[in-house]
């Protein structure tokens, strides 16, 4: 395999591609995957950065059970998320683009009006466009914040009786809406310098984390400067979506995707500084995948949370009736 990977750069000269990448299988020593880069799929070909624009950005409706799509990977492939049951984190150094990230899955809960979605928002900023569509927010009050996912575990509480009395272990569509609880930024909450309301919050985002898979609860979180400090291994591996933009260290890039990886030759600090938006995604069960977000601007974004308050208006109508 390192003989393989020694000869990449001769190989891609022979070939005359722009890079040929060899990387280990993680399960098995003897598999070694290839790639062959004929072009940086992430740059328009004056080499200016490119903004692929969110194939969902003028949908009338969407629906959050069906696969979201996220990012064009390095081999120009679509990337999608399936959310239900799982929780996504969102990790990378300042401007790499996390909160850009968050509003895709952000726009696809808006654009279906059953989901419940409510944020926490500790730079007060991050969220705003998308107030139309939070039923809830919490800003930097480290009591609002721990109030508010209380109040979800509460939630949660109700939903586990509701499967217990009908005899299922799992939320479904036909059980209830999902709920969507976004967190920007992590760092603020799980590492605030009120250490006794830090730790409560983080046992309570493990709660909800954990048990609200199976309860119809996704749980998206971004960050600045993962730190297992910030990112607590317990919290870290309930979440299967690990989504790391460029960060500054290895180990920042391994909080995220995991111990291993950047060894590996998974590591998000190598991604170039002006790549906004470029990061390895990293699905439970799979190998982390470079890929370039989609991108919405302001405008779309006010538009898509316009749409959604709107669908939301008609629905609470229809429940009056
Ligand atoms: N997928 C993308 N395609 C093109 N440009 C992007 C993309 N994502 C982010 N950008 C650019 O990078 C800027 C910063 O992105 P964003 O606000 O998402 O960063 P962030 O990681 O949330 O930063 P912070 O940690 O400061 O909150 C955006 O305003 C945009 O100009
Ligand atoms: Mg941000």
């Amino acid at each position: 395999m390192d003989e393989l990977a020694g000869e990449a750069e001769r190989v891609a000269a022979v070939l005359r591609v722009r890079e040929v990448r060899v990387r280990r299988d993680l399960e098995r020593a003897d598999l070694a995957h290839v790639d062959i880069v004929r072009r940086n799929p992430f740059a328009s070909p004056d080499g200016e950065p490119v903004r692929l624009p969110w194939p969902w950005a003028r949908a009338g409706q969407s629906c959050l059970w069906d696969s979201v799509p996220v990012a064009v990977d390095d081999m120009g492939d679509a990337v999608y998320l399936r959310l239900p049951g799982k929780n996504v984190l969102l990790g990378g150094e300042p401007e790499a683009g996390k909160s850009a990230a968050l509003s895709l899955l952000l726009g696809a809960a808006a654009l279906d009006p059953w989901v419940n979605i409510v944020g926490l928002d500790a730079k007060r900023l991050e969220l705003a466009l998308w107030r139309p569509v939070l039923s809830r927010v919490a800003y930097n009050s480290m009591d609002d914040a721990i109030g508010l996912l209380e109040d979800q575990i509460k939630d949660m509480d109700r939903r586990y009786e509701l499967l217990e009395r009908a005899g299922r272990r799992s939320w479904g569509r036909s059980d209830g809406p999902l709920t969507v609880v976004a967190v920007d930024e992590l760092r603020f909450y799980t590492a605030n310098p009120n250490r006794r309301a830090a730790a409560h919050f983080t046992d309570l985002a493990i709660d909800l984390m954990a048990r609200g898979r199976a309860a119809g609860i996704v749980g998206l979180m971004a960050t600045q400067k993962p730190s297992g400090d910030v990112v607590k291994t317990s919290l870290r591996d309930l979440i299967a979506y690990r989504w790391a933009m460029r960060c500054t260290t290895r180990d920042a890039s391994d909080t995220i995707l995991g111990a291993g990886m950047a060894a590996a030759g998974y590591d998000a600090s190598d991604v170039d500084v002006n790549a906004r938006g470029v990061g390895l995604l990293h699905a439970e069960g799979g190998m982390p995948r470079l890929c370039k977000s989609y991108f919405l601007d302001d405008n779309e974004i006010r538009s898509i949370a316009a749409r959604g308050a709107a669908l939301r208006r008609l629905v609470a109508g229809d429940r009056v009736i």
